[in-house]
């Protein structure tokens, strides 16, 4: 058994990283600045999107997103059930009622093909989650959008360097929102990014981010600045600093070389348990892709053992190996069961799923040594607990 244990997910931060932030905290300006504009100019370069407004998180960006596009009582909104919180309870902040549609088994994304009877005039949008980072069918949902006139939102908080038939995700003809939260590809300690190629609405959310101050308020205490400022609107407080936009000027050159490990490490994975019958593996959808390998999420099939998935991981963690919960399907949260429950009637696959899955560990930083503690931890918890 290995002595020391080892987390689900811990972010890669180098000394340039840390160097840049110590740069930031000496150099006077440590809040919204020229490191946040420097990060957004790479980021929108890397993703290929033509406008990108950083802000403090993902939920954010969600928030945000739903705001500028006017969200209305009673609008629906389609999304997926296997998802964290935010991605529905923005929804819900924003007035909106989230319409949940059930997941594929293999790729645990939202199942397009389930999404036409869901549809409504009221419908306005959908959020696919690129689960794990791995692309969404996106082809499909564009058709949907543009026969009923609906808005994708892509919930890319798992996708940073994600591809989808040979586009980056961020360059889509879609709202894109990436999160640097520390366990995902890239980090700023927390944050997010909207990326769209829409001028007006990256400009709203601009605004709403800062109090409703116009674009370049940040500057006003600059000598580049001027101290008067005005109040376009009333807006939030979800800026992206400077010493987080620091982390992230690190990060993304780094990324495609993360994303290599993560994959090299997900397929030693996919090798090391093709032979175990008790753990279903997260598949690969069949269109042209890149996966991010963000999450490696096999589903464990509980009605051959004698433990639940909880004790599972629970029994991995005596073993000294970390695992982590994504996702508890959101209509088996408390609020949701009470508040929502005739969203739940037909989910099938994600009951299935939210019941078993995990998240071995995965990060770039990960020796081979620990991938292989992870193998012998699982099967041997397997192997205690058969039927
Ligand atoms: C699918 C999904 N959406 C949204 C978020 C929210 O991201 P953030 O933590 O940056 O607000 C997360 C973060 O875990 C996520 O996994």
């Amino acid at each position: 058994m290995r002595q020391e244990f080892l987390p689900f997910s811990t972010p890669t931060i180098g000394d340039d990283e840390i160097a840049e932030v110590v740069d930031s905290l000496k150099s006077g300006w440590i809040t919204t600045g020229p490191k946040v504009k420097r990060f957004e100019e790479e980021f929108k370069a890397y993703v290929g999107s033509p406008f990108a407004v950083p802000l403090s998180s993902a939920t954010a960006g969600l928030h945000l997103t739903l705001l500028a596009l006017k969200i209305q009582p009673g609008d629906e909104i389609i999304t997926t059930p296997m998802t964290f919180a935010s991605t529905v309870s923005m929804i819900i902040l924003c007035g909106g009622k989230p319409v949940l549609v059930d997941i594929e088994p293999g790729t645990l994304n939202l199942d397009i093909s389930k999404i036409r009877e869901k549809i409504t005039p009221r419908t306005r949008a959908i959020i696919p989650v690129h689960f794990a980072g791995q692309s969404c069918d996106m082809d499909p949902l564009f058709a949907l959008a543009r026969e009923f006139g609906l808005t994708i939102i892509e919930d890319a908080a798992h996708a940073a360097g994600t591809e989808y038939k040979g586009k980056r995700i961020g360059s889509l003809e879609t709202i894109s929102i990436f999160s640097f939260h520390p366990n995902k590809n890239i980090t700023t300690g927390e944050g997010g990014m909207v990326c769209t190629r829409d001028e007006s609405l990256a400009e709203e959310v601009s605004l709403l981010k800062f109090h409703g101050m116009s674009r370049e308020a940040w500057k006003r205490f600059a000598a580049s600045g001027t101290p008067n400022y005005d109040i376009m609107l009333p807006g939030y407080k979800y800026n992206m600093m400077d010493i987080q936009a620091a982390i992230g000027i690190h990060q993304l050159p780094k990324l495609d070389q993360f994303i290599a490990r993560r994959t090299a490490i997900a397929e030693y994975y996919n090798h090391a348990f093709a032979d175990v019958p008790e753990l279903a593996l997260p598949a690969y959808a069949p269109y042209e892709q890149r996966h991010a390998w963000h999450l490696y999420t096999p589903l464990v099939r509980i009605e051959q053992l004698r433990i639940d998935r909880d004790q599972f991981m629970n029994e991995l963690k005596k073993l000294n190996i970390g695992s982590g919960l994504h996702y508890k399907a959101i209509h088996h949260h408390a609020w949701y069961r009470e508040n929502l429950p005739q969203e739940a009637a037909s989910l099938p696959n994600a009951d299935y799923a939210s019941d078993r899955i995990l998240s071995l560990p995965l990060f770039p930083k990960m020796g081979d040594d620990d991938a292989r503690d992870v193998v012998e931890a699982v099967k041997t918890v397997i192997a205690g607990n058969r039927k």
